[in-house]
This record gives structure tokens, sequence and C-alpha cells, in this order.
């Protein structure tokens, strides 16, 4: 039976009852709104949500109740934070479809236990048989690694993107600022295409001849377009 977006939202409204929930007994702090107030103020997002929630189950009426049984990602997607790049919308697919990680500038650090665990889980449980790392060009992330200003404590996540600069000064020397850019948002995507190829995770799943390949692609913010960088490798040896 489909939900109707005010049932839908009283439903959700239910949730959030501060004097049922969040709030029993509790003081507010300083600058604290009870959080009945906020999801007001988010009504349409409620709204939104049951709307789309309605038109899936219209066209497959077991499409959730399948989905909530188990996930079957093919796709671990690892990009941008970027609002402008989100996953599945760009490649058109639907829940269930894409296993996703995000952070700023679609960076793999070797010592980076958020990603790793996600690399871990998406490999190692979800046995997934795409690593997409997907870049974009006019990445802030990018951009302010390329800056001298001081942008406070991002600028120690950035110095990863510093080092792609490094490796890469002879290429990228010669090159205007624009054509630098478009190029470090490229290279930071085959640089973060090698950190992913060299986790212990992936290299054990291809030592036990699983089928894992890890791609470096670049999103055009500018029309929409997807580009395949032609790095790809799928094996110890590719
Ligand atoms: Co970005």
């Amino acid at each position: 039976m489909l939900l109707n977006v005010e049932s839908g939202f009283h439903r959700f409204s239910g949730w959030y009852n501060p004097a049922k929930y969040h709030f029993a007994g509790c003081t507010l702090l300083p600058g604290q709104q009870k959080t009945g107030d906020i999801v007001k103020k988010l009504k349409h997002l409620f709204e939104n949500n049951v709307q789309w929630a309605n038109e899936i189950s219209e066209k497959s009426p077991n499409f959730f109740g399948d989905l909530s049984k188990q996930q079957h990602p093919e796709i671990l997607w690892i990009g941008c934070a970027d609002s402008r790049v989100p996953a599945n919308q760009i490649v058109n697919l639907p829940p269930g479809e894409v296993f996703v990680h995000r952070n700023i500038a679609n960076v793999v650090v070797h010592s980076d236990l958020n990603c790793l665990s996600v690399i871990q889980y998406a490999v190692e449980v979800l046995k997934v048989k795409h690593i997409i790392v997907c870049g974009h060009y006019g990445c802030g992330g990018v951009k302010a690694s390329m800056e001298d200003e001081d942008h406070g404590l991002i600028d120690n996540w950035l110095c990863h993107i510093k080092d792609v600069r490094r490796f890469n000064n002879s290429e990228l020397e010669g090159l205007n600022e624009s054509e630098r850019f478009d190029r470090m948002c490229e290279l930071n995507v085959i640089e973060q295409v090698a950190n992913v190829r060299n986790t212990s995770i992936v290299r054990n799943a291809w030592k036990a001849g699983a089928e894992l390949s890890v791609h470096g692609w670049i999103y055009n913010i500018n029309n929409g377009i997807l580009q395949d960088l032609d790095v790809c490798v799928t094996g110890l040896e590719g």
C-alpha cells in the first residue's frame, strides 16, 4: 500500500516527536532546537521522499521489499563529496547497485581507516567486480591544493593532492593555468587508482583469484558527461 505525502510525513514526524523520543527529560543545549522544529523546516524533503518511494513502488511493487533482504552491488564508487557529482544519479542506477565512498577530492589514503574499511567490505563481503575512482573537472579540493593560501585543517588532507602535483611536476610545468587544473584533476584520479591497486585488500583479492577491476573516471560538471581515463587495472600484473 502506497503512502500519501501527508500520511508519510506524519509517520516520520512521529519518529521525530521530541517529547516522545529525543528530548524527554533533557535540557536543550544553547543554540539547540527541538528536532520537531527542524523537521518542519525540512518538510519538503520528507514530501520528496514519499513521492520518490511511491514512484518506485508503483513501477516495481517488490522493489524495497526485495532490496531490504540483501544488497548485491557490483560497483564500489569512490568519488568526490561535491554535491554536483552524485554517484547513482550520474550513472543512472537505482538504490542497491552502487556501494559508495565519497570524500574531499576522491582521495584514497593508505592509512584512512574509513576508506579502507569501505574497500574491505566491498571487496571481501559484497565481492564487487569494479572499483571506480571518479574525479571531476573543477574540483574545489584539487584547486585548493594548488594554492599557497592557508585553508586550515583541510590543508593536511590536501597534502595528498600536493604530492600528486610534485610527482608530475615536469608534465604540469608546461601547461597554462586552466590546463594544469584540468590535468591535476585527471592525475589525482590516476594516482588514487594506483593507491587502490596497492591496498593489501585489493592485492589479496587478486591473489585469491577474484575478478576485480579498478577504474579511473572523470566527470565533467559542465555537461554531465563521464570520461574513462583508460587506466584500468585488473590484476597484480595489470
Ligand atoms: Co571535488
